[in-house]
């Protein structure tokens, strides 16, 4: 088989890349990324001389380019990572996230149609569903909870998802949808909660918790996400979204606790600061569907997770000390610079 995994380059689809290299080495492995300021080939390393893999440098919104990779490369499957996956930004620039999230998907949708696939698989987010409220610890967003989205970036990625499925209905392109919890793992931005909190403790410096820190995600290894996309693409039906979740939840205060704990910092390096704007309250996966139908199981909890994360972190310092020292710090200032 033929694969096209989209932005490759960046935390999830980096590692979604390295499994797929190392489990399957008779497919060919195509990672199309347009290398933003997430996208970073350093994550590539480990697999960029294999034979089966490829890199592409390209923007998924560019139907020119997009109809001509597919008319050379005739892709079997489009796992379709690419995204801007920030929050924050989403608030301060939402419009990239219409170009890259909602016209790059429909323009690899297009190409599907116009070339023909095998299978278009579609990797959104449990932030589709909105959020849950902290006194209610039985609710939990199922396949069947409506779409109610917060921010730009949710409502970016569930637009995607309303035309991945307007594709498959109105012009029968085979496709499928999972919706992930929170992500945690080796290469991953250091904008983001857990890398953020751990570059930041390693350094002594003040961690930035919004509101209260009562806010609850739920997290999951992102190996174990990779291996419920694989499982989906290969057995999961045509049509059909898949949650995939492994009911971890924690409050954002426990998180930063526990990297503190693990680097032996102290607690008073946590700064209450202003409250994300629309911030979600909690996220919970019901995976059951996953679990019942494609027999789906993680393999990490979030302690051990936690603990391979916080030693790969200690033992990779070239990887994110590069990223925190270069534009980023700008990025840094902009966002925080009058919180801290
Ligand atoms: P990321 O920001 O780390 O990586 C995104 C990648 O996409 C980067 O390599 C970037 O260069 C590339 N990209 C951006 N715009 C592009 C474009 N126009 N064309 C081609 N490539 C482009 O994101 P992530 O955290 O790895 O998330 C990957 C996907 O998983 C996203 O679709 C996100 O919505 C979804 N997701 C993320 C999480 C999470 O916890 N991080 C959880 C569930 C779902
Ligand atoms: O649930 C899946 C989603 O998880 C993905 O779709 C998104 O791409 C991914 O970025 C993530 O979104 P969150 O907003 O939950 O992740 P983030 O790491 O930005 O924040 C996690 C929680 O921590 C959230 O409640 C906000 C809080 N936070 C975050 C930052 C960056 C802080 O308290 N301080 C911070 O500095």
């Amino acid at each position: 088989m033929k694969i096209i995994v989209t932005g490759g380059a960046g935390f999830i689809g980096g590692n979604f890349v390295h499994y797929m290299v190392e489990k399957y080495p008779e497919d060919m492995i195509i990672n199309l990324d347009a290398l933003t300021y997430a996208g970073n080939l350093e994550t590539l390393k480990p697999v960029e001389n294999k034979p089966n893999y490829k890199f592409i440098k390209g923007d998924i919104a560019d139907r020119e380019f997009i109809f001509k990779l597919f008319e050379d490369e005739k892709p079997d499957v489009i796992v379709n990572f690419a995204a801007e996956s920030h929050v924050d930004r989403s608030i301060t620039d939402p419009e990239i996230f219409v170009r890259t999230n909602v016209m790059g998907t429909t323009t690899l949708l297009d190409a599907c149609k116009q070339f023909g696939i095998k299978r278009f698989h579609q990797v959104s987010t449990d932030e589709v569903y909105g959020d849950l409220p902290l006194d209610r610890p039985d609710l939990f967003f199922t396949e069947e909870t409506p779409l109610h989205t917060s921010s730009p970036y949710s409502s970016s990625k569930a637009s995607a998802d309303l035309f991945v499925m307007a594709y498959h209905r109105t012009f029968g392109i085979p496709v499928s949808i999972s919706r992930c919890s929170n992500n945690y793992g080796p290469y991953q931005f250091p904008e983001k909660l857990i890398p953020l909190m751990i570059s930041r403790a390693l350094a002594d410096e003040e961690l930035p918790v919004y509101g209260n820190g009562a806010n609850v995600r739920d997290w999951l290894h992102v190996k174990d996400h990779c291996q419920a996309i694989d499982l989906i693409v290969r057995k999961g039906a045509d049509g059909c979204v898949y949650n995939i979740g492994g009911h971890n939840e924690r409050t954002n205060l426990e998180v930063v606790k526990t990297v503190l704990r693990a680097l032996d910092k102290p607690e008073s390096l946590i700064k209450y600061v202003t409250d994300r704007p629309g911030h979600d309250r909690r996220y919970a996966i019901d995976p059951k569907k996953l679990e019942t139908e494609l027999g789906w199981k993680p393999e990490f909890n979030f302690d051990t997770g936690m603990k391979q994360t916080i030693q790969w972190y200690l033992e990779n310092r070239e990887w994110w000390e590069h990223i925190i020292s270069g534009e980023y710090s700008n990025y840094f200032e902009k966002m925080y610079g009058d919180k801290l």
